[in-house]
């Protein structure tokens, strides 16, 4: 390489590789670089070749450009270089995804055909080495090419708005790949298991639903939106019992309507409380309104959604009576530098402090139901003191085991030729106390994201009336089954009805 030059930034010209992955007008993101350059000039030179195509600095020459600099600095490389010899100059570099993906399949013929071996320019290890010429593993890679090849499914090109906004929350790290991935994985398996429930050419919703609800002498499921109540009538809820979406854990696959997508927490947190805003209307004045929430990982730390949430819900007038701590015995596996994540919250939420709440049911409970009464459930020596903890610690019936309790019905729902895609139901338990301890026989408890139907299985057998809302018309099936097995929900309680 010659000795550093100076010359005028209008006579270079973008690489063809470089101008391949960020283009010819790429917007300059990096103020810091920018203010800098805008202070003391450009201090490192750009690494040009004889041809005047920028090898090194793309960046620092369009900000030169920007503020109209009339000379910078640059070395001269003797000879032109191909683009997987530029691309072995940015090894060292932490490259957004995007950019990864972009170098892939520009450098991919060489990766493959073994071509493009210079050892009179480069290393004879480095030169065709994927992993290291990317600088990121295989097993990363592949991730990243699934994620591509899952959004282009999803949204029929890698240049859809929905696929960059994907791309662009993975390159400034608002989302991790590993669960990225997982998503559009989950989203492409419900989308393929809509389009097999055949429509009702009258409605254009699919036929096994028929129309907008779903009718039984103590049961109604709508297909609908839970955020419009209108449906309700003004104080005629006793109980909600509800496990909303949790924020970017999982796609339900139900568009605009759904929450949990929003683009920051603040933004969910608000979403949800508005959602919540109707059940004033429609709750007694003597009702509850329990939530189950759980926090997530996001820029490397806890986003803090149900606190915030729980905030939001008490400046909105909500009175935040309880908060029972449920511990899973299978939580979802948590990266980063700290413990796995095993518990969720149940918030209890009242208009005033005149709610209904019995615990006389708790004396009547078996004692061969002794596992829920000594250590898991219940605090108190005797049935008289015996109340439920702020600490559930169980798993779908099924204390300190980690059996699939779903397992039963997606066996259920492969009998009937009805796939079953949903992995986020609750325990029986949880719905159980709360029903029980907030309403009476008779009293109508309503369930805003009814799922597969937990909370309506369990208030049918406690002789409760119930109604739901889930936008999903698969759950609404898969909750069909369930219902149809209320003997199984029966056997998941504490105490029979
Ligand atoms: C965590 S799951 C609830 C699972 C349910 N508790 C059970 O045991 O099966 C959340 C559900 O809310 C539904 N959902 C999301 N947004 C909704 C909305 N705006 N209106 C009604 N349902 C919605 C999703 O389809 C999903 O089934």
């Amino acid at each position: 390489m010659e000795k550093v030059q100076f010359i005028d930034p209008t006579k270079l010209t973008v690489s063809e590789f470089h101008a391949g992955i960020y283009g010819t007008e790429a917007t300059i993101e990096n103020s810091l670089l920018f203010d800098s350059i805008k202070k003391k000039g450009i201090v490192t030179p750009l690494i040009i070749d004889p041809n005047n195509f920028i090898i090194s600095g793309t960046l620092r020459w369009r900000i030169a450009i920007e503020l109209d600099i009339s000379v910078v600095p640059v070395l001269v490389c003797p000879t032109p270089l191909e683009a997987y010899q530029i691309a072995l100059l940015n090894t060292g570099r932490v490259k957004p995804k995007s950019v990864i993906l972009k170098e892939y399949k520009l450098l991919k013929p060489l990766f493959e055909a073994g071509k493009g071996y210079r050892s009179d320019v480069l290393g004879e290890a480095d030169v065709l080495d994927k992993s290291k010429t990317l600088g990121v593993s295989n097993t990363t890679l592949n991730r990243l090419l699934q994620i591509e090849n899952g959004l282009i499914e999803l949204y029929g090109s890698i240049d859809a708005d929905k696929s960059q906004a994907v791309l662009c929350d993975l390159d400034h790290e608002k989302l991790a790949i590993a669960p990225t991935l997982k998503k559009i994985r989950d989203k492409i398996k419900i989308n393929k298991s809509s389009k097999s429930i055949p429509l009702n050419p009258k409605t254009g919703l699919p036929s096994v639903i028929g129309c907008n609800q779903v009718f039984k002498t103590n049961y109604k499921i709508y297909q609908h939106d839970s955020k419009d109540l209108s449906f309700l009538e003004d104080e005629s809820v006793q109980t909600f019992c509800c496990s909303p979406p949790y924020w970017m854990r999982r796609d339900y696959g139900i568009g605009e309507c759904q929450l949990g997508q929003e683009k920051t927490v603040e933004e969910y947190c608000i979403n949800l409380a508005l959602h919540f805003d109707d059940c004033k209307r429609v709750l007694k004045e003597t009702g509850s309104l329990f939530v189950n929430l759980a926090d997530n990982i996001s820029q490397f730390q806890y986003t803090l959604a149900p606190y915030r949430f729980a905030i939001e819900m008490v400046k909105r007038g909500w009175m935040l009576n309880d908060q029972i701590i449920w511990s899973r015995k299978n939580p979802i596996y948590t990266e980063g530098k700290r413990t796995v994540k095993c518990d969720e919250v149940i918030f209890h939420f009242v208009k005033t402090s005149r709610f209904y709440y019995d615990l006389s049911w708790i004396k009547d409970i078996p004692t061969d139901r002794t596992e829920f009464y000594d250590h898991e459930i219940l605090y108190g020596e005797n049935s008289e003191t015996a109340k439920p903890r702020s600490f559930f610690e169980f798993r779908d019936n099924v204390v300190k085991s980690n059996i699939a309790s779903t397992q039963w019905l997606s066996n259920e729902c492969s009998k009937r030729k009805i796939p079953f895609t949903h992995s986020a139901t609750f325990p029986e338990i949880i719905p159980e106390i709360c029903i029980r301890s907030t309403s009476k026989v008779g009293d109508l408890v309503c369930d805003l994201f009814s799922g597969t139907a937990v909370s309506a299985s369990v208030s049918t057998v406690l002789k409760r009336r119930f109604v739901g809302f889930e936008l999903n018309p698969n759950y609404i099936e898969q909750a069909l089954v369930r219902l149809d097995n209320l003997e199984r929900t029966k056997s998941n309680l504490l105490l029979c009805a």
